[in-house]
């Protein structure tokens, strides 16, 4: 699957928490599929199943039951090994909060990643957080960077890999409007050469605009699924 975008295919994906009376359906059937290199914003409230189907997309957590297929591969029936690797070598994450190590440095936090794919970690993390205009940041720590930052950091940490799909977490969730158009021209731009699938979850129905694809959630259910024709330029989205 390396170094080409896969399809993400879903096939009745459920998801069920708990049972009887604490039983929850994060994720009731769902079923599409996200072409390669194909940029998605998946919008949805809170509680309708944003997070949960990133985690099982990244195979974070497991399906109740269902199909997920990502570059052909059967996801819920890989090993333990497996799921590592395929979590470690095809996925990139990017949270709302971060997630940062607040012990290690900026240029650590990244370098552990780029660890894991090999080479010079260290000049590979270098460049991941020059490519996010954070040269001048290396020696931080998260405590000492703002917001809008500390998300450089994580995308440059989700990016250092390289990986075929990037899953992102309400990215701009805790930003200010153009520290978050920033954040989204990086991710954008990050997969404009048809080399990695984005699905990128929110609540915020502005950011769809610069979508090539609008899925929207609604307890546990995709009840819409909008082709953009014209997606406009993260830096021209406004909310
Ligand atoms: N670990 C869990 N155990 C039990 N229920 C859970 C768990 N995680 C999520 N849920 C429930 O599943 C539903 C979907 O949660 P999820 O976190 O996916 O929503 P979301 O769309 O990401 O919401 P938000 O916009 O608030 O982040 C919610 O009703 C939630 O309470
Ligand atoms: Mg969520």
């Amino acid at each position: 699957m390396n170094a080409s975008a896969p399809t993400i295919q879903l096939d009745g994906l459920t998801k069920t928490y708990g049972s009887g009376e604490t039983e929850v359906q994060a994720l009731k059937q769902a079923s599409f599929t996200i072409d390669a290199g194909q940029f998605v914003v998946m919008l949805g409230p809170s509680g309708s199943g944003k997070t949960t189907m990133l985690n099982v997309i990244g195979a974070i957590e497991e399906p109740t039951s269902g199909g997920l297929h990502v570059g052909g591969v059967d996801v819920p029936g890989l090993d333990q090994k497996g799921r590592t690797e395929y979590r470690r070598r095809e996925v990139g994450f990017i949270f709302q909060f971060y997630n940062l190590v607040p012990t290690l440095t900026a240029k650590e936090n990244v370098q552990l990643i780029a660890e894991i794919t090999g080479g010079d970690a260290g000049a590979r993390a270098e460049e991941a957080l020059a490519s996010v205009a954070l040269s001048d940041r290396l020696d931080h720590f998260p405590a000492q960077l703002s917001g809008g930052e500390q998300q450089r950091v994580a995308i440059a940490r989700a990016l250092v890999k390289d990986p075929p799909v990037l899953l992102s977490d309400e990215p701009t969730g805790a930003l200010d409007l153009e520290t978050g158009r920033q954040v989204l021209e990086l991710l954008h731009r990050s997969c404009r050469d048809g080399r990695r699938s984005v699905l990128l979850v929110t609540h915020n129905s502005a950011i769809a605009g610069m979508a090539d694809r609008v899925l929207h959630l609604r307890d546990g259910e995709v009840v819409a699924d909008d082709v953009v024709e014209q997606p406009v330029p993260a830096g021209e989205l406004d909310w």
